[in-house]
């Protein structure tokens, strides 16, 4: 098949055979019809992705590659910040963002085992593992109804001697108040880590004007696992403005390596054999000098060549995903008052934060009392629409956390956290992902009006 081409050529060849499949066989949409299935996220993706990955597959270079310089560098200009490091997964980019603290080249700033971060309960796990995972001590504090986010007014509160770093996610797509955090931070030196995996393309107002969440701290994090506002399959990003943060993420990320020459480049800076580090002998190759305990964390080419695909489409993504909620949010206050009640009796509807402007990730909603959620969630699922926890809802009080409970150490609860167990209790969301039709959300409002107690029940 290939005797007579060239090796471009015979790439060229395939690539058009694999845009043709993914035109034939992927993305074949059927009309919806009510009672479908509703997922609550879906990757949305076309040919441009299957044939960026397998353009990677064909190169065959497999670790990180000319893809993943291509990513980092589009994605940090994207959220107008200076470094990104791509990683495996938000979970990872977690634990890559927090340990990056804890590096002795921060000096008297360092995070060491026993201080304290401050953070929510309500939320996903790995914004908090890491905290555990070094020794240092989370400090729960609770959060707001309806944004779902850090209460700021108990900061303060929270703060002690120990108070090394402030560490908690945008929910869904809602910014935290992210003046009140900074200037906090400020006014204490503490550390700001955004994880922003699950709010990438939501924006907020400071008082020097807009900027992406997940820039306003000093590290921001990324997931690109499906069902997030984009994906690589498995994948999470670092982002920084902070050049020692950044070296210190690298090296991290990087098995903690010194050297900052790419997998597959030797000697860029002429130095190799020069040096003189630690107490090795001078001279020592300094592709092999360790300044960190490291991991590798790396994401794979493949992985970026997925995700330089779906940059391309983003802004697309993020308008449709602000659409798709304000049409639900519309759909059900509608359909609530033409049956005569004002939804809010009933349910409590998100509100984005002030000074922002919400990349939605899903739509949060919070049973009022005499609602049950149970009830509500068992006949909406059953109608066909996937419905969501807020992940741990409290995760103080997960079997992971039995030990630390039992024994009174290792974290601490300032005040209480009354509206993070009425979110395990009563909340639970439904999707806004790019994919969604207008005829999908119509259906999802008046399912979930339908699925609320009448006045009489
Ligand atoms: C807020 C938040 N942080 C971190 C993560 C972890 O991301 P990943 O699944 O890519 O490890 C998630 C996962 O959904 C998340 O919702």
């Amino acid at each position: 098949m290939y005797e007579n081409m060239s090796e471009e050529e015979a790439r060229r060849r395939i690539l058009e055979c694999v845009g043709e499949y993914c035109d034939k066989f992927h993305n074949r949409k059927k009309e919806f019809e009510p009672g479908d299935r509703i997922t609550y996220a879906s990757r949305v993706y076309d040919r441009s992705e299957m044939t960026n990955l397998v353009d990677s597959a064909l190169e065959f270079w497999l670790t990180a590659g000319r893809y993943t310089d291509q990513f980092e560098k589009s994605f940090a200009n994207y959220l107008g910040v200076r470094f990104c490091s791509l990683v495996n997964s938000g979970s990872s980019a977690n634990l890559l963002a927090f340990m990056t603290l804890t590096s002795p080249l921060l000096g008297e700033k360092r995070v060491l085992p026993g201080d304290e971060v401050i953070t929510v309960a309500a939320g996903f796990p790995t914004t908090v593992a890491p905290i555990i995972q070094y020794g240092a001590i989370p400090v729960f504090v609770d959060v707001t109804i309806p944004e779902y986010n850090i209460d700021v007014s108990k900061l303060e509160d929270a703060l002690s001697d120990k108070t090394r770093a402030v560490m908690v996610a945008h929910t869904l797509g809602n910014p935290f108040d992210l003046r009140a955090v900074k200037a906090f931070c400020e006014k204490h030196g503490l550390w700001l880590i955004e994880d922003n995996c699950d709010a990438l393309g939501s924006r907020y107002e400071m008082e020097d004007g807009w900027h992406y969440t997940g820039t306003v701290g000093d590290i921001g994090t990324s997931s690109f696992y499906p069902p997030h506002h984009m994906t690589m399959g498995e994948g999470g990003a670092v982002y920084t403005d902070n050049p020692i943060l950044n070296k210190i993420a690298r090296s991290l990320r990087d098995w903690g390596r010194d050297c900052v020459c790419p997998s597959g480049k030797d000697n860029l800076c002429g130095h190799r054999f020069d040096g003189q580090y630690g107490e090795l002998p001078f001279g020592y190759d300094h592709k092999y000098v360790y300044s960190h305990f490291g991991y590798n964390l790396k994401a794979t080419d493949m992985q970026a060549a997925v995700g330089c695909a779906q940059l391309e489409k983003f802004p697309g993504f993020v308008e449709k995903r602000k659409k798709n909620f304000k049409h639900l949010y519309d759909g059900l206050k509608d359909k609530a008052s033409a049956k005569g009640y004002d939804i809010e009796d009933k349910l409590i509807l998100p509100k984005a934060s002030e000074h922002s402007d919400p990349s939605w990730f899903g739509f949060m909603m919070t049973c009022r009392e005499g609602v049950s959620r149970k009830e509500v969630v068992e006949k909406i699922e059953n109608a066909g629409i996937q419905t969501r926890a807020l992940f741990a809802g409290n995760l103080t009080k997960h079997p992971c956390f039995d030990e630390m409970r039992e024994l009174g150490k290792g974290f601490r609860i300032v005040g209480d956290l009354h509206n993070t167990d009425k979110i395990m209790e009563r909340s639970f969301w439904v999707g806004v992902y790019p994919g969604m039709t207008d005829e999908m959300l119509d259906y999802m409002s008046t399912t979930i009006v339908d699925s609320l107690p009448v006045a009489s029940d």
